[in-house]
Parts: C-alpha cells; sequence; structure tokens
C-alpha cells in the first residue's frame, strides 16, 4: 500500500497528459523579465490592506520590521523552490512537480493545499479591492450601507463588491479572455506608480511623533487570547500579548501574505534562458524590491497617521485622506483597485489550473475537467471554483482569510523544502536546471524559518488548517486513491 501512496508519474507522462502541442517552452525570460512579472504578482491586498491593520492591532510601527522578516523566509523558500520547480521539465505548480517526484499522496496534499492557498488568496484580494473602491466612493460621497461592505469588528456585513469581482472574474476566465502582455505591464505600472507616489508624497506629511514608540509596549490580550492567540504564545505558556518583539513576529506571520505569488515566478524555470544564473536573481530581486517597497511604504504611512488612527480597509489611501489630501487619495484607491484586479485574476486563474490538473489525473471526479467545447476552459471547476471563492470574499472576514493561506502557503514551503532534500538521495540523476545553494542548509533553514511564522499564527487557524487537510485525506482514500488514472493504468498494466 505505501508504495500505492508513492506512486509517481513519469515525467514523459507528465508532459504527454498536459496534451499540450509544444512541450518545448520557449527559453526566452532574461533576470529582468523575471523580476518584472514577480513584482507585478506580488504586490497587492498585502501592502495596500494588511499594513494598515497590523500597524493598528500587532506591530505599530514596527510593522516594517515584521515585513522584512517574511521577506527573509520568502527568499529562503524562494531558492528551494526554483530547484523544486526546474528539477521536472513541466511548467506547472508544486502539485504537477511533486506528482512527477515525490509520490501521488504528497501531491494530492500539496495540491489540495494549493487550492486553499489559491481560492482563498483571491477572496483576501477581492475583499481588498472592495475597501480601496469604497473608498473611490466615499470620496464622490456615495456609502454603501455597513451591511453590504463586510465585516468589521466583529459587525456582520455581507461584503458585495468583492463577491461581484470574483464572479465578474470568473466569468471572464471562462470566456477564456486572455489579456494581452501589454495590457498585464500597463496594469504592473500602475500599481507600482502607485505605490512610488505613497512613498514620495507621504514622505513630505510625515510627523515625527508618530514613530514614537516604533515598537509599542506588550499588550496583555484580554481573556487570555484563547484559541485566537498565536499558537507560539500558547504553547510556551507566555502572557498572549499584541504588539512588543513578539508583535513584529505576530505580524511577520499575516504580513507573509504580502509576499504570496513569488513561487510563481520560480516555476518559470524552464522558460528561463539562464535558469542557473537568472532564476535566484529573479526570484531574489523581486522579493529585494518587494521588500524595500514595503519597509518604505510602512514607513511612511504610520508616520503620516498615529498608528491607531490608520483605517482597515484602505489604510493608502485615507491616511491621505486623514491629512487633507483627497486628491492624492482618490488617485492612490483608482491605482489600487486597478492593481488588486490583476492579482485576484491570476490567483483565480492559478486554483481552476491546479483543480483542473488533480480532476484530469483523476484524483477528482474527471467532470471537472472537460473543456469548453468552444471557449476551450475547463468551465465547470472554473464556474464551481468561482461561486465558492464568491461567497467567503462576501462573507468571511479579511485576516481570517488571509491566516488560512498563510499557513497553507508555508505548509507548501516546508514540503518543497523537504523535498528538495530527498530528491538529491532519491533521484540524484535528474537533471537540474537550478541547483539550491548550500543543500542541506538552505533547505533546512527555510523549513526552520516557514515553521516558526506558522507557530506565530492563531491556534484556530491551525484547527482550520487541520479540518480543511483531513478531509483532503479522507476525500483522497474514498475517491482518488481508487480512481487514479496512474492508479487503474498500473492496474491494467498488471491485468
Ligand atoms: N501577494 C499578493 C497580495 O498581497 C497575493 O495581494
Amino acid at each position: 500500500m505505501s508504495s500505492n501512496l508513492f506512486r509517481t508519474k513519469s515525467v514523459e507522462q507528465s508532459i504527454e497528459d498536459t496534451q499540450e502541442p509544444e512541450h518545448a517552452l520557449n527559453r526566452s525570460l532574461s533576470a529582468l523579465d523575471l523580476t518584472v512579472f514577480g513584482v507585478g504578482v506580488i504586490i497587492g491586498t498585502g501592502i495596500f490592506v494588511l499594513t494598515g491593520k497590523i500597524a493598528k492591532e500587532t506591530a505599530g510601527p514596527s510593522v516594517a520590521l515584521a515585513f522584512v522578516v517574511a521577506g527573509v523566509v520568502c527568499a529562503l523558500a524562494g531558492l528551494c523552490y526554483a530547484e523544486f520547480a526546474s528539477t521536472v521539465p513541466v511548467a506547472g505548480s508544486a502539485y504537477t512537480f511533486s506528482y512527477a517526484s515525490l509520490g501521488e499522496f504528497p501531491a494530492w496534499i500539496i495540491g489540495w493545499d494549493l487550492v486553499l492557498e489559491l481560492a482563498l488568496g483571491c477572496a483576501v484580494v477581492a475583499v481588498g479591492w472592495s475597501g480601496y473602491i469604497r473608498s473611490l466612493l466615499d470620496n464622490a460621497g456615495w456609502h454603501l450601507p455597513q451591511e453590504l461592505s463586510g465585516t468589521h469588528d466583529g459587525t456582520f456585513g455581507f461584503d458585495l463588491l468583492a463577491a461581484v469581482l470574483v464572479l465578474v472574474l470568473t466569468g471572464i476566465l471562462v470566456a477564456g479572455v486572455k489579456f494581452s502582455s501589454r495590457v498585464t505591464s500597463l496594469v504592473v505600472a500602475v500599481k507600482v506608480t502607485v505605490v512610488l507616489l505613497v512613498i514620495v508624497v507621504g514622505a513630505f506629511l510625515v510627523t515625527g511623533a508618530n514613530y514614537d514608540p516604533f515598537i509599542p509596549p506588550a499588550e496583555s490580550v484580554e481573556g487570555g487570547g484563547g484559541i485566537t492567540a498565536p499558537l507560539v504564545q500558547l504553547m510556551f505558556g507566555y502572557n498572549p500579548a499584541s504588539f512588543g518583539v513578539m508583535g513584529i513576529f505576530t505580524g511577520a506571520a499575516v504580513v507573509f501574505f504580502a509576499f504570496i505569488g513569488f513561487d510563481i515566478v520560480a516555476t518559470a524555470a524552464e522558460e528561463t534562458r539562464n535558469p542557473q544564473r537568472d532564476v535566484p536573481r529573479g526570484i531574489l530581486g523581486s522579493l529585494l524590491i518587494c521588500t524595500t517597497l514595503y519597509v518604505l511604504v510602512s514607513i511612511v504611512v504610520t508616520g503620516m497617521q498615529k498608528y491607531d488612527k490608520l483605517s482597515v480597509d484602505a489604510p493608502l489611501a485615507d491616511a491621505f485622506k486623514a491629512t487633507g489630501h483627497p486628491f492624492w487619495s482618490g488617485l492612490i484607491s483608482f491605482g489600487a483597485a486597478v492593481g488588486l484586479t490583476s492579482v485576484c485574476m491570476i490567483l483565480l486563474l492559478g486554483q481552476t489550473r491546479v483543480f483542473f490538473a488533480m480532476s484530469r489525473d483523476g484524483l477528482l471526479p474527471r467532470t471537472f475537467s472537460h473543456v469548453h467545447p468552444t471557449f476551450k476552459t475547463p468551465y465547470r471547476s472554473t464556474v464551481l471554483l468561482g461561486v465558492i471563492v464568491a461567497a467567503l470574499a462576501g462573507f468571511t472576514s479579511i485576516d481570517e482569510l488571509a491566516e488560512l493561506v498563510n499557513i497553507g502557503t508555508l505548509f507548501a514551503f516546508v514540503v518543497v523544502a523537504v523535498g528538495v532534500v530527498i530528491l538529491r538521495r532519491r533521484r540524484p540523476d535528474l537533471h537540474r536546471a537550478f541547483r539550491t545553494p548550500l543543500v542541506p542548509l538552505v533547505p533546512i533553514a527555510s523549513v526552520l524559518a516557514s515553521l516558526w511564522l506558522m507557530l506565530n499564527l492563531p491556534a484556530e487557524t491551525w484547527v482550520r488548517f487541520g479540518v480543511w487537510m483531513v478531509i483532503g485525506v479522507v476525500v483522497y482514500f474514498l475517491y482518488g486513491r481508487g480512481h487514479s488514472r496512474l492508479g487503474l493504468r498500473e492496474k491494467a498494466g498488471r491485468g
């Protein structure tokens, strides 16, 4: 049985199954292309929304340090991810290359986990987008009723705009509309310009006193925090607290969301002209640029407004409103909304493709991988997931969602780092377009760093994540294992 669980799909088979006429990817990308692509995918709700929330509730102005911590964790993971992605010459996500290297069960676990990461990630970005649109509407004097503006401070509200955005994007994906690279570059340019505007214009509106204290003293959480306290605080019996030095790590575990997407850069290894040199440059370059922008934005924003006054919906734009600059605020909201649309779309597309691949392999019902006769898109999985994500975006609060996305992504980083070491031992023969430096030191450091951030997430996030993974294991044993096309082929071969 154990060998069954670890049956692998051969690399040749993986390629055949993608049914793509051209298997050889064009090696045309340079380090610069990868960096631009990375920055385009990475900057989103993390910086535009979570900065305000974490500064206000967890870290104060030291949210800037939280970004540095999260950036380092991602850099370590990025180096492992790049080797994993470039070892198996199949374009695709961690699901595809785990299937061809680690085996069916680990691949299922990673795939199930990726669906969570990408689907909920999309919901988080949609909620962030809705906050900026509401800020824009406010500027124009229109106010959406609280009941349709999402959940805030425990008061329930359905986030209508976020749900509508996800449904519209789902429709676009079903119709198979592809944005040209020109449109994508334009959106990236708008997004980066907005971030730079915040830094440059905002720098003139900073009041030094707002930085005092830079690391606010630790405050005990009422009632000990219970299941909402970070697991590490409960495990080691600290008195659960916000702010203080521990607040920087708690904050890092949440703002980690701002870096999600750089793993997509790693998957482009096979399309890179000189992967050994350019992939680390692309990954580390985009991480360095994003970390620098994030640190500068958070320093400026917490300098413009006292951290406890920051808005949690659209903090960057609202800080300009609060300092009496509605014009800049409107411009920033507009740019943020444009930029967030593309991030939301990329995440939504990513998760429908992972779901599609799992269904094509027979691990999920094959009906979901039917391609639409006219549009040539996997419309069933796209619509199913689109509707679920829209409902989640409407009903759930942004921090709960983001924490769940982060734990899922960090878990994937742990599996990938362990996978790099296992594969070096098990399959030293495989060609590796990119090799992680200092194996096993870098993978070990990556595992420890990711685990540390995971431990800084609330205990309730662990429970939710555990429930999701248990459901995954049950689905695999009740359905996937028996319907796996690989398993069926093996059986046919024996019979
Ligand atoms: N990193 C992306 C964001 O912050 C997912 O929205």
